[in-house]
C-alpha cells in the first residue's frame, strides 16, 4: 500500500518507519525544510532506541520518503494519517489548530479514493471537524472515507509497542475504509477493535487517563504507607497480583510527566466539562500528581532543614528512562522549587541534558553521575535510567559532603543503602 503520515513526532515517525518496514511505501510530510533534510539523511530529531537504524534502513530501501510537498504523497496514497501535535491550550483543551490546518492541505491535494485517518490524540468530535474541512476543500471526483486510528506506543519502547501492541483500534464508518485499515495492520498480531469515530477517540483518552489514575493511586498508597510504616512496593505488588488490577503502572515516584498523560488528563476533564459532566475523579488524579512532585521537595527540606546554599545533585532529568524528552518532566517543577528555596543544583542525565539546558537555567550540568554527586549535601534520583542502578556507592559516598539520598524512583534497596552509610529516603518505604 502507499501511505502518508503528516507529522514526524514520536507517533508519526515511529509508525511511518514501522509501516515502511512492513513493505509499504510511506511518505512522511513535514513543514520545516531543515528537519526534512535531516530525516532524509537518517538524522532523527528525537532519541528513541532502535529508531535511527529503522529509519535509515527504510530510507535506503526507498520505502520511507520524507518530503515537504503534499502533492505526490497525498495523491498516490491509499491512506493518509494525520499525526501532528495537539498541545494543551491555556484553558486545558487540546489545541487542534495543526490538525485542522493540515486537513485543508490534504483536501486540496486528494485524487481518487483515499482514507483520511487521525492518529493524533484528539477529543471526540474532532473527526467531524476534519470531515467538514475536507468535504469543502476536496477536488471534484475524489472520494474520501474518514477514520480514527489512535496510537498507544510509549516513548522509550515505541518500536516494540507499535509492532506488538495490546490492541489495534479502528474507528471508521465505511466498510471500505475498515477493510483497507485492517489490511494495513495485518502484519500486527493483535486483536482489532472496529468501532465508530467517537468510541475510538474516547478509548485513547480513557486509556491514558486510567493509567494516570493508577499512578496517582500508587502515589497515594505510597503516602499512606509512609505514615503507617508499611512498604508501599509490597502493598502494590500484593494488589497487582490480582489479575483484575494488574501489576503495571503502579510504581510510585515523582508523579507522571511527558507529553501525553498531563495533557490528556486535562483534555478529558475539559471534554467532560463541555458535556456537563464534572469528572472530579480526574481532577483529583491531577492534584495527587502535583503533590507527588512537591513531596520530593518536602523530603529534601526535611532532610536538610534549610536548603539555602545547599548543594543538591540530581540524577535523571527526562520524564522517564530511555528518552531525551523533557516535556512536563517532574524534574522541571522539582528543580525550580529547590532553586526557589536557595539550593544549588548540579545534574546528570544520560540523554536529556541538551534539551534540559533550554528549560532549566542555573543548573550545573555534569558529565556523569559521579560528578553530579561530588560535594553534594543530598542526591535525588528522578529518572529510572538503568545505569543509575549499578553505581559505585562507596565512591559516591566518599565524594558527597553528607551521604543523603532521596530515591524518587525506588531504584535501591533501603537496607543496603543504610548499611552503606547513607540516609536513605524512598517513595512509600
Ligand atoms: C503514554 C502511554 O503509556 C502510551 O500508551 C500512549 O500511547 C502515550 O502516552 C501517548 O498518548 O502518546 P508515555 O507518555 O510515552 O506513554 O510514557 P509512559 O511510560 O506511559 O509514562 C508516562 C509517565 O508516567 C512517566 O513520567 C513515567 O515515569 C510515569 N510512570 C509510569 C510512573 O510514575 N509510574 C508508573 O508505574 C508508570
Amino acid at each position: 500500500m502507499t501511505v502518508t503520515f503528516i507529522g514526524h513526532g514520536y507517533v508519526g515517525l515511529v509508525t511511518a518507519a514501522v509501516f515502511a518496514d512492513f513493505g509499504n511505501t510511506v511518505y512522511v510530510i513535514g513543514h520545516t525544510k531543515e528537519k526534512i533534510e535531516n530525516l532524509k539523511k537518517g538524522i532523527i530529531p528525537i532519541y528513541e532506541p532502535g529508531l535511527e537504524e529503522l529509519v535509515k534502513k527504510n530510507v535506503d530501501s526507498g520505502r520511507l520518503i520524507f518530503t515537504l510537498d503534499y502533492k505526490p504523497a497525498i495523491s498516490e496514497s491509499d491512506i493518509v494519517f494525520i499525526a501532528v501535535g495537539t498541545p494543551t491550550t491555556k484553558t486545558g483543551d487540546a489545541d487542534l489548530s495543526a490538525v485542522l490546518a493540515v486537513a485543508e492541505e490534504i483536501g486540496r491535494n486528494l485524487e481518487g479514493y483515499t482514507v483520511v485517518a487521525t492518529k493524533s490524540t484528539v477529543p471526540a468530535g474532532t473527526n467531524k471537524k476534519v470531515k467538514r474541512i475536507l468535504e469543502e476543500t476536496k477536488p471534484e471526483g475524489t472520494e474520501i472515507d474518514y477514520a480514527s486510528v489512535p496510537e498507544f506506543l510509549r516513548e522509550g519502547s515505541a518500536i516494540s509497542d507499535t509492532t506488538n501492541p495490546d490492541r489495534v483500534v479502528i474507528g471508521a464508518e465505511s466498510q471500505r475504509a475498515r477493510d483497507l485499515l485492517v489490511k494495513l495492520h495485518e502484519p500486527i498480531k493483535a486483536p482489532v477493535i472496529l468501532t465508530n469515530f467517537e468510541t475510538a477517540e474516547l478509548i485513547k483518552y480513557a486509556a491514558n487517563a486510567f493509567l494516570a489514575l493508577k499512578i496517582s493511586y500508587a502515589n497515594s498508597i505510597a503516602k499512606l504507607s509512609e505514615a503507617l510504616g508499611a512498604d508501599a512496593l509490597k502493598v502494590l505488588e500484593g494488589i497487582g497480583m490480582d489479575r483484575r488490577i494488574g501489576n503495571m503502572f503502579l510504581s510510585p515516584g515523582p508523579g507522571y510527566g511527558g507529553s501525553c498523560f498531563p495533557k490528556d488528563v486535562k483534555a478529558l476533564i475539559s471534554i467532560a466539562k463541555d458535556n456537563d459532566y464534572p469528572f472530579s475523579l480526574l481532577e483529583e488524579v491531577e492534584n495527587i500528581n502535583g503533590q507527588s512532585r512537591r513531596d520530593i521537595v518536602r523530603k529534601a527540606r526535611k532532610t536538610l532543614s534549610d536548603l539555602r546554599g545547599k548543594k543538591i545533585g540530581i540524577l535523571g532529568l527526562a520524564f522517564k528512562a530511555n528518552t531525551d524528552d523533557m516535556r512536563d518532566a517532574p524534574a522541571i517543577d522539582i528543580i525550580n522549587l529547590l532553586q526557589n528555596d536557595g539550593a544549588k543544583i548540579s545534574a546528570f542525565d544520560p540523554k536529556a541534558m541538551e534539551i534540559a539546558a533550554g528549560v532549566l537555567k542555573n543548573v550545573d550540568y555534569k558529565k556523569d553521575a559521579y560528578q553530579a554527586c561530588d560535594g553534594a549535601d543530598l542526591v535525588i534520583v528522578l529518572t529510572e535510567w538503568n545505569e543509575f542502578r549499578e553505581l559505585d556507592f562507596e565512591k559516591i559516598k566518599s565524594e558527597m559532603k553528607t551521604p543523603n539520598i532521596i530515591d524518587g524512583r525506588n531504584l535501591y534497596d533501603p537496607e543496603e543503602m543504610k548499611a552503606r552509610g547513607f540516609t536513605y529516603i524512598g517513595v512509600g518505604r
